[in-house]
């Protein structure tokens, strides 16, 4: 039965509140995390020995599905590009990269401590959860007033007096070497970008780069964040996919392909409405986002565009996704404008990814502290200058990875589907015989298996109950699967099962490869 839906304002499909009723149940995200549990895609952390709060374990589906996005992120913004390049850069950092980018110095939360119990809070956290008012962008004061006014009290043990706020720096200390001390204080890193930056004159002089052009890194990350939460939404060790484009300062709208995307539209929470504490989204092309100045250059506009394409790509429905823009208080140290893309998660809309134009503050910064120069020479003007960051795609892996199963967790009749792009699906293809003690339909099946092998990521399964299997393929988000049987010895032909249709048609073993392809080209 095709699902019913009610159409959004805009004509398109439902909202997901109104097509939770139908196709989504995902009540919460704890049904998620449980489901993730229960399928192999992602364990708690440290769980044999009573667990770690922030840390994540991804299981034999989830690491297949957490690198395929990672590598089809890694095609798009890099190696179908000719003015993007790749590094992989060092996790564990010599400290001034972090004094110098400003994170020793900002890079903090507001935490409240409970007086009776000891636990911390996140106070823009308590402040939304207790009075549902947004708070990340809130002054200290202002949050000191209002948990004072209302009297909030430590949700934990629900009696205690919270502490003052204060700041609470979120970079991961270690040490390097034998001696512990302050000489041998270095840090994880807090943002994969940075070392991006440290490196930009590495990869000018090697990687025979002109202006304008990126430099992307995909890799871990490390926060201490005081409050973890909502799965893997926010954690202590996640992963970034993030691209820095330099520019030339005076040349911040020379964006060649700007008028292929301008006529785009998409959904945009403006700082201003959020100002007037109104949470009015307004659909606007990416054209109007560089002519209306909401973003500073054409170039931000173009890779805002390509960033949230690539999850429309990917399946996320465009109701699903809007921009918001930073107000002037909530924007980072480094930042001149910012916009996240948000995701309506089953927790409500929250940032998925971002984007910053960081202007020229980082290669200044690393400039001054490192005593070295980044400058770039302009063969026009002969004169040097400082690039530009016009636009930062700022991924967190483990976010798109949450995203993209919220968006595929379907429930249809009593089976849950993962409806998964089949180029994300940990497995493409299962081949089932259906019984496991006849020695001459297991070969048959195995060579079926071996057939298509080189062609898809396929899963094997001698099981005898193709009921079960299916369900349980469905269940994992695989495309398709084949049931050899009895007649397939006579008539070398076996049955494909479609995952989103259930439809079954008989295919010779000879066609099976194209019809597998049609198959998995159709979703
Ligand atoms: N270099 C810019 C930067 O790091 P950010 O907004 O702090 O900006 C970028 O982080 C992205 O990294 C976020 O949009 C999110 O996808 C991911 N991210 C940040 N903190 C995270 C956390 N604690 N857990 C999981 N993902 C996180």
């Amino acid at each position: 039965m095709k699902p019913q839906t009610t159409p959004n304002k805009f004509g398109g499909p439902a909202s997901r509140e109104t097509r939770l009723q139908i196709v989504q149940p995902i009540k919460s995200i704890d049904e998620l995390a449980s489901f993730c549990k229960r399928r192999g895609f992602v364990f708690p952390g440290s769980e044999l020995y009573g667990g770690l709060s922030g840390f994540w374990d991804y299981g034999p589906l989830g690491v297949e599905l957490k690198n395929k996005i990672k590598a089809d992120w890694w095609k798009k913004f890099v190696q179908d590009r000719d003015d993007v390049v790749g590094i992989d850069g060092a996790i564990v950092n010599n400290p001034n990269i972090w004094i110098a980018s400003g994170h020793v110095g900002s890079f903090a939360d507001v935490l409240v401590d409970c007086k009776r119990c000891g636990v911390k809070h996140r106070a823009d956290v308590l402040i939304n959860d207790v009075l549902g008012i947004p708070a990340d962008s809130m002054a200290i004061e202002q949050m000191k007033e209002i948990i004072e006014k209302n009297n909030i009290r430590c949700p934990a043990c629900k009696k205690g007096e919270l502490t003052e706020p204060r700041r609470f720096n979120l970079l991961f200390k270690t040490h390097v070497g034998a001696v512990e001390g302050e000489k041998s204080t270095a840090y994880l890193r807090g943002e994969t970008c940075q070392t991006i930056f440290v490196n930009f004159k590495n990869v000018l002089d090697t990687a025979r780069m002109k202006l304008p052009f990126g430099i992307a890194q995909a890799g871990k990350a490390f926060r201490n964040e005081i409050a973890p939460r909502d799965f893997l939404f926010r954690s202590r060790e996640f992963e970034q996919m993030e691209l820095e484009f330099f520019v030339h300062p005076q040349k911040l709208n020379d964006c060649p392909e700007f008028e292929k995307i301008a006529k785009k539209k998409v959904l945009v929470l403006t700082a201003s409405e959020q100002v007037k504490k109104s949470q009015k989204v307004t659909e606007m092309t990416f054209g109007e986002l560089a002519e209306k100045v909401y973003v500073k250059s054409k170039w931000h506009a173009y890779w805002l565009f390509q960033h949230y394409n690539w999850f429309l790509e990917l399946g996320i429905s465009p109701e699903n996704l809007r921009l918001r823009e930073h107000t002037k208080d909530e924007l980072s140290h480094y930042a001149v404008a910012t916009f996240d893309i948000e995701y309506n998660f089953p927790f409500g809309w929250k940032e998925l990814g971002g984007q910053a134009d960081r202007g020229q503050f980082d290669l200044t910064q690393h400039a001054k502290f490192s005593k070295k120069d980044l400058s770039c020479f302009d063969e026009e003007t002969k004169q040097r200058f400082i690039p530009y960051v016009a636009a930062e795609p700022s991924q967190g892996v483990d976010r798109a990875f949450l995203a993209l199963l919220t968006e595929a967790y379907t429930v249809d009749g009593d089976r849950i589907v993962l409806k998964l792009k089949p180029k994300l699906a940990p497995v493409q293809v299962a081949v089932f015989p259906l019984l496991r003690n006849d020695a001459k339909l297991l070969k048959f099946a195995q060579g079926v298996h071996k057939g298509i092998k080189e062609k898809f990521i396929t899963h094997y399964e001698e099981s005898g109950n193709i009921g079960k299997s299916y369900r349980r393929q469905d269940e994992i988000g695989t495309p398709a699967c084949i049931t050899v049987d009895f007649d397939s010895l006579k008539g070398k032909d076996v049955t494909v099962r479609d995952r989103d249709t259930m439809k079954q048609k008989r295919v010779k073993v000879k066609e099976l490869i194209e019809y597998l392809e049609k198959i998995l080209q159709s979703k």
